[in-house]
This record gives C-alpha cells, structure tokens and sequence, in this order.
C-alpha cells in the first residue's frame, strides 16, 4: 500500500501514542514529525515566543519564506503536530505540563544539558508524575564529559564526527560540508528510533526510562561501518576518496557527454569488466592482462580511469542509460541526481516517495513523503505544521478540563499565549 494523504483518517502504527514535543529548530522536531508521520498524536510545547526556527529566513541561499507567514523549515520539521504555547518558567505553566505528562507515552526535548532540569521538566521530575514515560533527550555531544553542556548545530556534528573528512576528496583545501542539515536528520532519526525501543520495552516489560542520542553518536554511527572497521584494524583509516587513481575503477563517479555523472558501483568487478568492455563498444580491451582482473586495475587504476573518461564523454547520460539497460548483463550504477530531479523519477513517482498534502493555508503542495510504507497502518501527512501557540485553548479545555477563566488568568500573567 502506497503510503499518502490521500485518506484522511489518521491509522499509522503510532496511533493511540501521546508524544509531548518540547523540541526546536531540527534535530528533536524530526524525531517527533515522524512520529506524527506515524500516527502519533504529537504536542510541541513552545515559550511564548515560539520555536526559535520559526523566524529563520534562509537555510545557505535558500529562502524560507513560503508567504501567509509560513516558513519551509518549520513547515517541514513539524508537520503532523499540534503546537501550545507555554512559559515554563512560571508555576501554573510547568503545571500544564505535569498535567499533560500524567497520560503522555513519550516527551522529547533538544536543549543544552541542564535547561530541562533547570526548569522543573527534567526526566527525574517527569517519571515522578508518569514512571511510564518515556524520555527522550538530544543534545550535542552526549550527556557525560567535558562538552556535554556545549551548544551544538548540524555542523558541529558533521565536524566533530569525522564526517565533514570523510565527504571530502583527497586535495581539498578545506573539508566538505554536506549540506541540508543532515547531522540534524540523523540524530532525529536516531532519538526517534531509540523512543521507538523504548515504547516497544515498555510494552513488554512495563518500564518507562530515559533516551539519549547526541549530534556526536548518532554522526558516528552513520558511519558506523568505517569507525568499527578502522578500530577493529587498529584505527588505520580510510583513504580520502581518489576519483582519477581508486582502488576499484568499476566503483567510482564518471562524467557523461552532457556533463552529467554516472556511479558505476560494481564491488565484485570482475564478473562485469568484460561485459562492461562489450556494452561501452572497447573490445580491443578484452583479455588486455594490464586490466584483465581486480589487481591488475587496482596497479593501473589511471589508466582504466581515462579509458572509461573518455568513452564515457561520448554519450550522455541517459543514452548510457539505455544502453546499459537493454544489455544482457545488470550493471550495478545509477544516475548522479540533485534533490530537484526527485520529483521526475519514476521510482520517486511510482513509491510515493513524494507526496501531495492539502495545505490548509498554501494550497496542493508536495513533501519529502514518511520513508518507511507499512503495509497494514500507513504512514502519512495528515497535518500542516501549527501556528505558535494554535491548540493551547483546544488542549487546555478539552484535554485538560481548563475552564475559561483559568484560561483568562493564565493569558493575563503571560504563562500561555
Ligand atoms: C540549539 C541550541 C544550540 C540552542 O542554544 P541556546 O539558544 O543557548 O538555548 P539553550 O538550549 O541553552 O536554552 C534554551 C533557552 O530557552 C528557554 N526556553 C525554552 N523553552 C521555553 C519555554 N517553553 N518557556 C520558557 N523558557 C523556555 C530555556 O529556559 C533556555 O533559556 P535560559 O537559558 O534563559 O533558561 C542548544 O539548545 C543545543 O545545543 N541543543 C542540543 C543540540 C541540538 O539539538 N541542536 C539543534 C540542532 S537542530
């Protein structure tokens, strides 16, 4: 079953779970997104003045500024949630929390070690309410040592990682950023993963507890392949990728005739050299014992290089494309892409890997879809993301059995909005 809004009832795999979402800018408001992606009925807590991320104006040159006063980062980090705006640094509004806390499944927040503690919504305080809760904290470098209270963004995960190194080419003068915030997903991806655990242990064992991830940890096993290998060999490292000299020419990035790129990605190579040879038109090179098996291209990998350069230059992409899917043997590759060609590629069109929401204020518009189909409770957009502060009064009188007048008092004292 494709997985998209087309149903409007909310039937995900989390349905029935409460998540409290104190959470800003991108690393925790992903985690929480998916769990709303999944069904999961999602509060985002802000202070008064909102998520901090409401106010960005450009993400490097993009802007943000979608008009009607909605901002594409927010709108994406917080769809399928609801928002109540609360300062918790009054009594009455760590009360509203407490209240909600009592019949909540999960809170989650992504503040400097310490803040949460600080202001009476620590996981030592919450369990008291909810011993089932579960707990889900982020932060930049782990909640123990020297830099567990530092301030962290997307970068310094990338930095501190080893992934900034591991994205750049031998030669750079300065190493890669990979751009779009892509520290901040992981580790969202990784709290939500680690909420998911949690909820499944309290199901068995009927325990609530506390979940950590970190810019640091969730960076690392990212790239968990290449920090185990190099400790399991002693902490030798991975050379820095070297397009014109790899060690296998069969895996490696290559220029078409209309400067588009091809990753050829064939690990056992040997078994595709010659078919390759026969599909590119280079017979002349079938059986030559200076390319002839994986040793022999790895001692004269320039040379294999500039062969597949220049006869790669000699057509575009995608007549490389046909060719190679109409020949007898699969090659393993794939057409290099930017995120803007998504929206055309067939397999993006035919899984929903995008999909259509029904903005309520921005009209028909398409979004990087919930990235996991499930075959019995779908994933989905079922909601825009909220105004700050939108379902404070809805939350307060429905759920919480507020009067109006308590709602009055509380506006009158700047404890909600
Ligand atoms: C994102 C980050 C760098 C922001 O740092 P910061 O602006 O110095 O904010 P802090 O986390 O230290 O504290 C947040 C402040 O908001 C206040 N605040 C937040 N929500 C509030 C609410 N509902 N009511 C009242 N105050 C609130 C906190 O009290 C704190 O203010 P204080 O220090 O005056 O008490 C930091 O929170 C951080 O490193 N987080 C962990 C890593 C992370 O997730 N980074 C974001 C990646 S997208």
């Amino acid at each position: 079953m494709v997985n998209n809004n087309s149903t409007t009832e909310i039937n995900g795999p989390l349905t029935g779970i409460k998540v409290l979402d104190w959470t800003i800018w991108q690393f925790g408001p992903v985690s929480t997104s998916m769990m709303g992606d999944m069904g999961a009925d999602v509060i985002k807590i802000e202070s008064l003045d909102g998520d901090p991320s409401r106010g960005l104006s450009r993400a490097s040159s993009m802007k943000m500024d979608l008009g009607e006063g909605r901002i594409a980062y927010f709108e994406t980090c917080n769809r399928n949630k609801r928002s109540i705006a609360v300062n918790l640094k009054t009594k009455e509004g760590r009360q509203i929390i407490y209240d909600l806390c009592k019949d909540a499944d999960v809170f989650v927040q992504n503040f400097r070690s310490g803040v949460a503690e600080r202001l009476g919504v620590g996981y030592e305080t919450l369990k008291e309410i909810n011993p089932q809760l579960i707990y889900g904290s982020a932060n930049g470098y782990g909640p123990h040592g020297p830099d567990a209270n530092q301030p962290s963004f997307d970068g310094c995960g990338q930095a501190r990682s080893g992934l900034m190194m591991s994205a750049s080419q031998g030669g750079q003068e300065y190493p890669t950023q990979v751009t779009q915030g892509v520290s901040d997903q992981i580790g969202g991806i990784m709290l939500c993963q680690g909420i998911l655990a949690a909820l499944v242990s309290r199901s068995i064992r009927g325990i609530g507890q506390k979940v950590e991830t970190s810019h640091l940890s969730a960076n690392m096993w990212l790239q968990g392949l290449g920090v185990s290998m190099s400790l399991l060999q002693g902490g030798v490292g991975f050379s820095p990728y070297n397009r014109k000299e790899p060690v296998n020419p069969l895996s490696n990035v290559y220029r078409t005739s209309d400067g588009r790129f091809i990753m050829m990605m064939h690990l056992q190579p040997d078994q595709y050299w010659e078919p390759l040879l026969e599909a590119m038109e280079l017979q002349e090179f079938i059986g030559d014992p200076r390319y002839s098996d994986m040793p022999s291209r790895s001692e004269n990998s320039a040379e294999v290089v500039a062969l597949l350069d220049k006869r790669f230059d000699e057509k575009t992409a995608e007549e490389w494309d046909t060719l190679f899917r109409n020949f007898s043997t699969d090659f393993i590759y794939s057409l290099v892409q930017t995120v803007q060609d998504l929206p055309y590629d067939p397999q993006v069109i035919a899984n929903d890997f995008i999909t259509n929401f029904n903005h309520p204020v921005l009209g028909e518009v398409q979004m990087c879809n919930h990235p996991s189909i499930y075959s019995e409770t779908p994933a989905g957009i079922w909601k825009e993301a909220p105004e700050v502060g939108q379902h404070t009064e809805q939350v307060l009188v429905d759920e919480l059995g507020y009067g109006w007048d308590d709602i009055a008092e509380l506006q009158s004292t700047g404890t909600i909005l």
